[in-house]
């Protein structure tokens, strides 16, 4: 198979890590990584095409060096001794900055490029959207100059596109695959939540009450203090919760972000608590606490995903990804649990499963 060629929108922390991960792995041991090759594709085969951001200091840099640039703060795992040559472009700002970060960074005074021709002209597969939570107008934009540039979308945030379906008829109008929504990251918070819940449920225990807050650092964790961006991840990840215990209900559940602290770094903070009934209507409560890099988590799964979306791509399946989206997202079209959406993935990537 070709490489997998993709086109990154928002040069963040997810991205920092994803680009970093090309270089390591093609240098180091494969520890860590799930899928050392899928459909032949190793981590190396994947090439960023094009990439685009908005904020200065990362636009006109090439990609190798933007990745480091501020606000950006996944550790410097890679030394880049040459350019990739891939310089970051200025994509439309619309509301990707919310009014919290733009007191921190500067937008870019470079002009907005043309989104579909740079698009076309990357001679990509796909668009990645890791555009911060809550960037609605702005997927929107990316998430339509994908189907003119005819290039498959990758909805990493948690806005809404390949679980809803009016994007969705578009996207198969156009005879292009999109996976989404909003990432799970390799050890994240609500993979790890679910899989605690999965556990419990077979064997028998009742959960009454759950909750999985965390505190990181990084621009995301500030994008996040915004109410209305917080509420939109919030949301995404409670339902995520809830497709997994049905029976509990909104009041049950808490899940997401509650505070942003600078001095964290790229580093989350992850607290579970669980409450409920066993045998004998004997009382339980667990209490869980992790610590990950968000920038790593992210891309452990991305690296996945890119490369069963060149797949898709090869067998000419349109519409949403189900299998891929149950594994790598959040809030896939069709909830599937934990442990069916790997077996499904590996179906699917090794041609058992058409879709
Ligand atoms: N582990 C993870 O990091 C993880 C897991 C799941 C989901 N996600 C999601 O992935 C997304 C990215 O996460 P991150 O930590 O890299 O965030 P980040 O804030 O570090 O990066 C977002 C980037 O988007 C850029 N941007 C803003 N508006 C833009 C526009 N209009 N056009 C182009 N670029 C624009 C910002 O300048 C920034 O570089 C978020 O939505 C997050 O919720 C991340």
């Amino acid at each position: 198979m070709e490489n997998a060629r993709v086109i990154l929108v928002g040069v963040g922390n997810a991205a920092s890590a994803l680009v970093q991960s090309l270089e390591y792995y093609s240098k180091h041991e494969t520890i860590g990584l799930k899928y050392e090759t899928i459909g032949g594709l190793r981590i190396s085969d994947i090439e960023i095409a094009a990439a685009f951001d908005v904020v200065e200091g990362k636009v006109g840099k090439d990609i190798s060096d933007a990745i480091f640039a501020e606000p950006n703060v996944a550790p410097r795992l890679v030394d880049f001794t040459s350019p990739i040559g891939v310089e970051v472009k200025k994509g439309p700002t619309h509301d990707g900055i919310s009014p919290l970060l733009a007191e921190t960074i500067q937008i870019s005074s470079s002009p907005d490029i043309n989104l579909v021709k740079e698009m076309k002209e990357a001679n990509a597969d796909m668009v990645i959207s890791l555009l911060p939570s809550g960037a609605k107008e702005a997927t929107y934009a990316y998430a339509n100059a994908a189907i003119e540039a005819e290039l498959a979308f990758i909805e990493a945030a948690p806005t809404r596109i390949c679980s809803d379906d009016k994007w969705v008829r578009k996207y198969k109008k156009a005879n292009l695959p999109v996976a989404g929504d909003d990432l799970q990251s390799q050890l994240g918070g609500t993979r790890i939540h679910k899989g605690i819940l999965e556990m419990l449920d077979s064997f028998g225990a009742r959960v009454r009450n759950t909750y999985q807050l965390d505190v990181s650092g990084g621009s995301e964790g500030m994008n996040t203090l915004h109410t209305d961006r917080r509420l939109e991840k919030r949301q995404i990840k409670t339902d995520s919760i809830k497709r997994t215990l049905p029976y509990l209900s909104d009041y049950d559940i808490a899940s997401g972000t509650t505070d942003y602290l600078d001095f964290l770094g790229n580093e989350r903070t992850g607290y579970f608590w669980i409450y409920g009934k066993y045998f004998l209507d004997t009382t339980f409560r667990i209490d869980v606490t992790i610590k990950t890099m968000d920038g790593p988590n992210a891309a452990g799964t991305l690296v996945h995903v890119i490369r069963a979306t060149k797949l898709a791509l090869n067998r000419g399946i349109d519409g949403p990804l189900i299998s891929v989206s149950a594994f790598g997202f959040k809030y896939p079209p069709v909830y599937i649990n934990e442990r069916d959406a790997v077996r499904r993935f590996e179906e699917f990537i090794k041609g058992d499963r058409a879709n």
